[in-house]
């Protein structure tokens, strides 16, 4: 089995895996054609599929959260495990069924395994209509027609430029408060594990102004809480541009002035006090302390850091391309703790990577005792074809091996998750509230700014609202406490 430990039951990405679009509206029903997606992987993927919705909405399409009254069936895919590329062939083997009963029907292979796969997706899966990788979406609408006249439909260019910066994402399965919003894409990091290169491209960061514009957008229409996503939100850079003076062509820079990611976060920080800022993934290479200050600055940017180590033996690391050793990491550690001392900290761990030994593994352990994560995504390895290990390094460390040491992970961090929501207990937290708790109809739930769950009586509160909680008592992965009077 695949651990994936999400205490807070929040905001990580495969913890929501598979889940398919609601209907926005009653008005849906004007649409000629329906479209149901269902999306997996990480952040950045479900947030395309809020991309992918605005542009066939745009086109005619309509939505539901039915696929059975689909017309076009879309399923945003991720590659990152071959586990995660399994469940997606098992539910198309379901909707293999459904298109015998309906050969009208269109099924769309979109995001990363569609980049990897290519055209052999097409061979593989004969029920595929549309094979679309994360850079081409803008050609959907062009593409859904040629497979309506029984043509299969490709186009897995990659793009250098593309951000989908002018496009307002249609917010899926939303709570009106919390909204994921995209600065960049791809990625320039080579860790030798990772596939997300090959299949999302090259780095490039989204207009700023478009980024702050959509934020203010959610908070003008009730939204609280942005989470800036990237797969390395740390290499966030963006240099203005503006079209010169009648008789001159091109653009040029604007004073040459970047925008770095501190400066976007201030900016986002800076709309409204009360509209809640996060954002992830940073890269401990890339983390700088202009970013550690602007947290620590504002207020409504969370305490909270998701900072993905991966191994915790400096060996190892280097194998895995990751540019930092285990002490680089202990000291950026410490240097948020240094400038943000509550600030919530948690990690990606992999086991079993290309010749890790019990030593490594034991090493990986200690550096998690150190850091005592409040939260831990922990994953055994997964060859993935074309990547830097697939071509360099065996995979050889048998399954049941890098089983027994994730699952000994796994408990370490219950331990670790445990003593920190104890820690809690007996303190006041301003919590935003974002729904009626899965429990029960008479509480609430909200996150606190270190990104911890806290459930609490409804009283008066509605969604949206802050309010100031004190725990009294916790789970493994709730803060349960009683709300001051409004
Ligand atoms: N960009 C982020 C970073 O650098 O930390 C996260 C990228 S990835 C979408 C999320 C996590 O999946 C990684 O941090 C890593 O722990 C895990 N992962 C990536 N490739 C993997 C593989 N081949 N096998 C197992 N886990 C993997
Ligand atoms: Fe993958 Fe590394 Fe890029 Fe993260 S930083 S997406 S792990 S290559
Ligand atoms: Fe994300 Fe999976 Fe692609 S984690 S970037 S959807 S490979």
């Amino acid at each position: 089995m695949e651990a994936l430990i999400n205490l807070t039951g929040k905001t990580h990405d495969e913890a929501r895996q598979g889940e398919a679009y609601a209907p926005l509206s009653r008005e849906a029903a004007v649409f000629q054609k329906r479209f149901y997606i269902e999306s997996y992987g990480c952040a950045m993927n479900f947030a395309d599929s809020e991309v992918v919705a605005s542009i066939l909405q745009s086109n005619g399409f309509g939505p539901t959260k039915d696929f059975e009254e689909a017309d076009l069936i879309f399923l945003n895919t991720c590659s990152i495990r071959e586990k995660a590329e399994a469940t997606v062939r098992k539910r198309l083997t379901e909707f293999r069924k459904l298109k015998k009963q309906q050969p009208g029907i269109l099924i769309g292979v979109l995001g990363c395994m569609a980049e990897r796969l290519k055209e052999k997706f097409l061979q593989e899966e004969k029920l595929v209509d549309l094979v679309v990788g994360p850079d081409a979406y803008r050609s959907l609408p062009g593409l859904i027609e040629e497979a309506e006249t029984g043509q299969k439909a490709v186009n897995v260019l990659l793009s250098r430029d593309e951000t989908y910066a002018d496009i307002a994402p249609i917010r899926l399965n939303s709570n009106g408060v919390n909204a994921f919003v995209s600065i960049m894409r791809g990625c320039n990091n080579m860790c030798s594990f990772c596939v997300v290169p090959f299949t999302r491209g090259r780095e490039r960061s989204r207009d700023a102004d478009s980024i702050v514009n959509e934020c203010k957008d959610l908070f003008a229409n009730g939204y609280r809480e942005v989470t800036l996503l990237g797969q390395n939100v740390d290499s966030y850079h963006w240099i203005a541009s503006h079209t010169v003076q009648s008789g001159q062509t091109g653009t040029v820079a604007d004073n040459n002035q970047p925008v770095t990611f501190s400066m976007l976060l201030e900016r986002v920080a800076q709309i409204h006090p009360d509209l809640r800022v996060r954002f992830s993934t940073s890269h401990p290479k890339d983390i700088t302390d202009d970013v550690l200050y602007t947290i620590a600055k504002y207020d409504n940017i969370c305490n909270y850091i998701h900072l993905p180590v991966q191994s915790g033996s400096s060996r190892v690391l280097q194998l895995m391309n990751r540019t930092y050793s285990r002490e680089w990491y202990i000291a950026k550690v410490n240097r948020i703790r240094e400038l943000i001392p509550d600030c919530g900290l948690s990690t990606d761990m992999i086991t079993g990577f290309c010749t890790e030994t019990e030593e490594d593994h034991q090493q990986s352990l200690s550096l998690m005792e150190f850091c005592k994560y409040d939260l831990a995504y922990m994953y055994f390895y997964s060859e993935r074809p074309g990547t830097l290990a697939a071509r360099r390094f065996e995979d050889d460390i048998p399954e049941p091996i890098k089983k027994r040491r994730l699952q000994e992970m796994v408990d370490l961090h219950r331990q670790h998750s445990l003593q920190s929501m104890q820690r809690d207990v007996g303190k006041r937290f301003k919590v935003l509230v974002e729904g009626t708790s899965r429990k029960s109809e008479n509480e609430l739930y909200g996150r606190n700014d270190q990104n911890k769950v806290v459930v609490f009586p409804k009283a008066d509160l509605r969604k949206g609202e802050y309010v100031w909680v004190t725990i009294n008592a916790c789970t493994a992965g709730t803060l349960l406490g009683t709300p001051d009077h409004k």
